[in-house]
């Protein structure tokens, strides 16, 4: 398989803009699609932030982050997403609303091109059974800045083939990742793991153990954590975490993955964390200097 030049990004949220970004800045040509608009407007503002800043900071030369600037292209029409190489899929964590896209895509992309998806948990062999190339389907999991973070977990699905593997393997150390690989199944490696301890830090909370600073103090310092789990909740989004505990607990048949009562009633309530200014935390009433 030839190295990947073009890469397009299907959601345009806090994942999919961190990606589009990541593979502009290492010299791919990006598509970005969402079918909201106004999230390419927010991409568009916190790429363009995200990337002026690298060069403030001295990590970015002035020439990278024009080029990468110029590399970028955001759009709501699939058909022009048809030329890439790769399609990295970063939209809501449903099975049934990404097997859709992964039915159109299969559709309109080129036969060579591999359908990677940053889900963090759902099955990637479901995905790929949804389309007829399930050799170049393949889970690419991106950490959360996808800028910033080191780590791409890569999920092989029933039928990945080795040339797809090691394709998407290059292309993540091109990004200057380093790749763990997972077996396909629920919560894969990472989340596997972290998820069930937010869930419990949000047990902890709804039984009345401790504030929710005091939850957080407690695991920074600690355990060294750099954030705590509630604060890391607020930043991943609380329907993400959510939407991962449903699928463990699904998918791992055991009681001890059921969501904590209070996670769900906050995403009911719309309080998804950072995103929405409210979760377990109140951004909008906490001036800068002390937001967690
Ligand atoms: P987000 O809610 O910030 O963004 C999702 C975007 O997808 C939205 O802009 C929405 O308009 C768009 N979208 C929804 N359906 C679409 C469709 N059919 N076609 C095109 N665009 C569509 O979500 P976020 O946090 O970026 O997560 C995206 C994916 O990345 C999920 O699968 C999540 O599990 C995974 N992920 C999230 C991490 C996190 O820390 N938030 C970390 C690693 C993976």
């Amino acid at each position: 398989m030839s190295e990947m030049k073009s890469i397009a990004v299907v959601g345009g949220g806090q994942m999919g803009s961190g990606i589009a970004q990541l593979a502009a800045m290492h010299g791919c040509d990006a598509w970005l699609l969402d079918t909201d608009p106004s999230a390419l407007t927010r991409a568009n503002k916190s790429i363009t932030h995200s990337i002026q800043r690298l060069v403030s900071k001295g990590q970015l030369t002035q020439a990278v982050g024009k080029d990468a600037l110029g590399r970028l292209r955001y759009t709501s029409n699939l058909q022009e997403l048809s030329s890439a190489d790769v399609i990295i899929e970063a939209i809501v964590e449903s099975e049934d609303v990404k097997k859709k896209l992964f039915i159109e895509l299969d559709k309109i992309t080129k036969s060579s091109a591999i359908l990677a998806s940053n889900t963090s948990s759902i099955s990637i062999t479901r995905l790929a059974s949804a389309t007829s190339r399930p050799k170049q389907v393949i889970g690419m999991h991106f950490m959360n800045p996808p800028p910033i973070m080191k780590l791409v977990e890569i999920v092989r699905g029933a039928d990945t083939s080795d040339e797809t593997f090691n394709a998407t393997k290059a292309l993540a150390e091109r990004f200057g990742k380093t790749v763990i690989c997972s077996r396909d199944y629920a919560g894969f490696v990472v989340n596997r793991i972290l998820m069930p301890m937010i869930n419990e830090a949000f047990f902890t909370l709804y039984t009345g153990v401790a504030t929710k600073e005091d939850i957080d103090v407690g695991m920074k310092l600690g355990t060294n954590h750099p954030m705590g789990p509630l604060e890391l909740a607020d930043f991943i989004g609380l329907d993400v975490c959510l939407s991962i505990m449903k699928v463990l607990h699904a998918g791992l048949g055991d009681s001890k993955y059921a969501p904590c009562p209070l996670l769900v009633q906050y995403v009911d309530a719309g309080r998804l964390g950072r995103k929405r200014g409210i979760g377990v935390y109140d951004y909008c009433q906490m001036p800068d200097a002390v937001k967690p």
